[in-house]
């Protein structure tokens, strides 16, 4: 077998296994890796649990942060003796085999005499992508991926980092909270927020996995947002995400929250090539960075789509877009959102407030999916672009 395919998962020649217990020790795995979501951004979320072939879970582990250990070799220093002969180590991502801040872990694998590998979904990098596998069964150790199933939950978990290899741009998750008719705003100025708190609370969550949140100029001027993770998901979030900011003629506020905190928290304002040069004098002199789109060409992107390309240039994988509607319909338009999370608030509010027509496409693929109760609100999130529909994100 070669050890590096086109192919980027490179494991069409890697069997599957059905087995009970090894579906139930990869799902394992995956809930481990969660444990890692705001810390290692922008790496992925792994988990491995070492095990038994009678099922005794001997060690766990999970990657949990950027420059610290792998998942797999966190799992084995978890586990102080011999491996036993009969063990194996299940991974929700397969192995690496190459030097980055840390040493390939088919390397700790190998070392410590571990002879069954099982992993739950392959590698998006083009430079690890099959790699690892190929380096395990040269050295005699049996490997075997997961049922297709738990495969497709496992390449979901890390959508942002597949997307970024496979289609050049991040993962976008549309978040926006409506009253039952779509509107986006009340227009009480004693009202901050439809939503409840526990709503509110469940976005600092999303942002704290995210590695930007994004919104239109419109939210920044009628909002006043910070966008920042607060509560206590911030101490855990050590990269707190970029803010970016839409805005093609550079009207951010100098004074406002977004503007004020640049310098604790990144802010990238995306502008039109021709936005006025002495608003990005006075922008940069308060630490905001400025981005100039290209100038239209025929068949260039679209600004979002630049954007987009930009950000996974620069290691963003994840992108929380809370927008208004304006801006949702534009990426909506240009089928740039991947998910969709709808808080519906039992609020009213009038007609003429922003919002989005409930037959609006996005409205309705949110609205499609079930509720989940959010304090008095309801949650709707659904999947448009799942990331095992990525082209070439599945071996078979
Ligand atoms: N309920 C919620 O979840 C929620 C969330 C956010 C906002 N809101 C509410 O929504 C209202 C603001 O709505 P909004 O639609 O104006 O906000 P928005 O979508 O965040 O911003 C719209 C602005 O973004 C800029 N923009 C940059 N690139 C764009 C593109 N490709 N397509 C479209 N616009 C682009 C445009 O201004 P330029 O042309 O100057 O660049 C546009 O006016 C406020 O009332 C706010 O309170 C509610």
């Amino acid at each position: 077998m070669s050890p590096h395919t086109d192919d980027c998962r490179g494991a069409a020649t890697v069997p599957r296994t059905d087995a009970g217990l090894d579906r139930l020790l990869l799902d394992r795995t995956l809930d481990l890796a969660e444990l890692g979501r705001p810390g290692a951004r922008p790496n992925p979320v792994v988990g491995a649990v070492l095990a038994t072939a009678g099922g005794e879970v001997l060690a766990t582990g999970h990657h949990v942060r950027r420059g610290e250990a792998h998942a797999e070799r966190a799992c084995l220093a978890d586990h102080a003796g011999d491996v036993p002969a009969d063990a194996t180590l299940y991974v929700s991502l397969e192995p690496c085999s190459h030097h980055g801040r840390t040493p390939p872990c088919t390397e700790a694998i190998i070392e410590r005499g571990v002879q069954r590998v099982v992993y739950a979904s392959g590698d998006a990098n083009p430079d690890t992508a099959g790699r690892g596998p190929a380096q395990l069964m040269a050295a005699g150790i049996e490997v075997r991926r997961g049922p297709s199933d738990i495969e497709r939950r496992a390449l979901q978990q890390n959508a942002g980092f597949h997307s970024v290899h496979l289609r050049g741009r991040p993962y976008v998750t549309a978040k926006w909270a409506m009253t039952p008719t779509g509107r986006f705003a009340t227009g009480d100025p004693e009202r901050r927020w439809l939503t409840g708190p526990e709503s509110r609370g469940f976005v600092h969550y999303l942002r704290a996995g995210s590695g930007a949140v994004m919104c239109g100029i419109g939210t920044a001027l009628a909002d006043d947002p910070r966008l920042t993770v607060r509560g206590p998901l911030a101490a855990r979030t050590p990269d707190p995400p970029m803010r970016v900011v839409l805005d093609r003629e550079l009207r951010l506020p100098l004074d406002g929250g977004l503007a004020r905190t640049a310098d604790d928290v990144p802010v990238l304002v995306c502008c039109r090539y021709d936005a006025p040069a002495e608003r990005e004098l006075a922008l940069r002199e308060r630490g905001v960075e400025v981005w100039r789109a290209p100038a239209p060409a025929p068949g260039a992107p679209c600004l979002p789509a630049a954007t987009l390309a930009m950000l996974a240039a620069r290691g963003i994988n994840d992108v929380l877009l809370e927008a208004g509607p304006r801006l949702l319909d534009a990426f909506a338009d240009a089928d740039l959102v991947d998910a969709a999370i709808a808080f519906v608030a039992p609020v009213d509010a009038p007609d003429d407030q922003p919002g989005l027509a409930l037959d609006h496409p996005l409205v309705q693929l949110a609205l499609a999916a079930p509720g989940e109760p959010s304090g008095d609100d309801t949650r709707h999130a659904a999947v448009i672009h799942p990331a095992w529909a990525f082209p070439g994100a599945l071996a078979d």
